[in-house]
């Protein structure tokens, strides 16, 4: 696991029918493309899943077409066995310890789908023992995660797609970027971020781990405490409801932020917005005391259920994240404003694509020229196949990736802090602030740092 520059292996040949694809012309109503050509049928890749739960299992059936499942690693041996059956038909090789999987020198490709506070630690170490990697969001659970992260991915080269699948939404997400990139709104002043607030709960109590999971490893770089399950089973600080702990996730700022502030970013760039946020202030509600940054209780869920907040740039612009309105991303310029969600693209600005349509190119530009195909995960999948086999940056790289991360992050501290922070974006520090400073980073439990090699 020591390869700082691993070799371009011998299977980057770009298949000639990949690189063939057409662009979608503009004005298309939906994407129409060739998925299934995208990775030759003699040409499928072995992949390795690491986290075979609800996300985890959902992209395999995404990427079904061109990969083979060969080795799957979970720390619940009944989530393996079901995922095993269910992706290969019990062919593949099982482990409760995913650095096997990354031991394999069959496997160049794998994908990580386990809880957001076990991404940073797998993504670095497959970049180091050669792999090209396809994580879920959000790709780090801290700023300081996130530097490292790009720092080892310049030094090994390696590809890195992160599951921002709207990125790859042609009708949706890609086409509204394609009317910010020609103008159509001009000059942007104003982008909001709506991603809807966490749950809260009651006291969770402490309960029996089940028998299939390793709660030792499950918890891995996170302090180590007792599992908790309610009576009634539907709430637990385990699988899936993981995301509302603040030790496990940013709760709705980093899982649906992740989506919708990086469609904010993205337009602020193609906008010509090159300079990152100098500060960010607003107001978070919790269900729980947080001192000095730190939950006090820790039997029931802790992530902020209301909130807003206010990213401001250098020349006035503004990014506002909230959770009290509809689920979608709004774009206002000096033109005029559309609205973009995962049901739909509206506003006078779509409405003149009637009359006066985007340029032909118009999308694939927005979508650095790389083949398009089909619906967003799918897409996704095959724009990160595509770009494993052609060595190319994805579409969610994790440069792009962790710049609107870092706002999503700040909005947890700052909100967990209650108080402004003013933000230096080229040192990626919080000015004049140590305590908001120390929560760039969290400690690693002993026994699961980063192995550097
Ligand atoms: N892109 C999207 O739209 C989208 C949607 C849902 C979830 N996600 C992301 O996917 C990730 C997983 O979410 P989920 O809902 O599938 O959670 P989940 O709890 O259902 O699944 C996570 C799996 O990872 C396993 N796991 C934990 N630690 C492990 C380890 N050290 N090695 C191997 N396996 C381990 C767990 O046992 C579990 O089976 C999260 O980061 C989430 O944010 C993304």
């Amino acid at each position: 696991m020591t390869k700082l520059r691993p070799t371009r292996r011998d299977f980057l040949r770009v298949s000639s029918t990949a690189a063939a694809l057409t662009a979608i012309p503009a004005g298309f109503s939906g994407p129409r493309c060739l998925a299934q050509e995208i990775v030759s049928k003699n040409d499928r890749i072995p992949i390795g899943l690491i986290g075979a739960g609800g996300m985890g299992m959902g992209n395999m059936n995404s990427a079904k077409s061109w990969v083979d499942v060969v080795a799957i690693a979970d720390v619940d041996s009944g989530r393996l066995a079901r995922a095993n059956q269910q992706l290969s038909q019990g062919k593949a090789d099982v482990y409760e310890d995913y650095r096997k999987v990354l031991e394999r020198d069959d496997i160049a490709v794998v994908h990580i789908a386990t809880p957001d506070h076990w991404h940073t630690k797998p993504v670095i170490e497959a970049m180091l023992a050669g792999k090209d990697i396809y994580c879920e969001k959000p790709l780090t659970l801290t700023i300081d995660e996130g530097k490292l992260i790009r720092r080892v991915q310049r030094e090994t080269g390696r590809i890195v797609q992160v599951g921002t699948q709207q990125r790859s939404t042609f009708n949706l997400f890609t086409k509204a970027m394609a009317i910010v990139q020609e103008g159509r709104l001009g000059k942007i002043h104003r982008v909001q971020a709506a991603i809807g607030g966490a749950p809260t709960s009651n006291a969770i109590p402490v309960a029996e781990v089940p028998g299939d999971l390793n709660w030792e490893r499950w918890l891995g770089p996170a302090p180590l405490v007792d599992f908790r399950r309610s009576e009634d089973g539907k709430q637990t600080n385990g699988h899936y409801e993981f995301r509302w702990w603040y030790e496990y996730s940013g709760g709705k700022l980093t899982d649906w932020g992740a989506h919708h502030v990086d469609i904010c970013q993205w337009a602020l760039k193609l906008n010509g917005q090159t300079e990152g946020p100098v500060s960010i202030e607003g107001e978070a509600t919790h269900p729980v005391e947080f001192i000095d940054g730190m939950p006090v209780a820790n039997d029931r869920y802790n992530t902020a259920t209301r909130f807003q907040f206010k990213v401001s740039y250098p020349g006035g612009t503004e990014m506002i994240i909230r959770n009290d309105t509809d689920n979608g991303v709004l774009i206002e310029g000096e033109l005029g404003r559309i609205f973009v969600s995962r049901g739909k693209l509206s506003g006078a600005p779509v409405e003149a694509l009637a009359e006066k349509p985007l340029a032909e190119d118009a999308i694939s530009k927005v979508y650095k020229g790389l083949p398009m195909t089909d619906n967003e995960r799918r897409a996704h999948w095959a724009n990160f196949l595509h770009c494993h086999q052609a060595q190319q940056e994805p579409i969610s790289d994790v440069h792009s990736h962790m710049e609107m991360l870092n706002i999503c992050h700040l909005a947890g501290i700052s909100g967990r802090l209650g108080r402004k922070l003013n933000w230096d974006a080229k040192s990626e520090q919080i000015v004049g602030d140590d305590v908001a400073n120390a929560m760039l980073a969290r400690p690693y439990r002993s026994g699961y740092e980063i192995e550097m090699g």
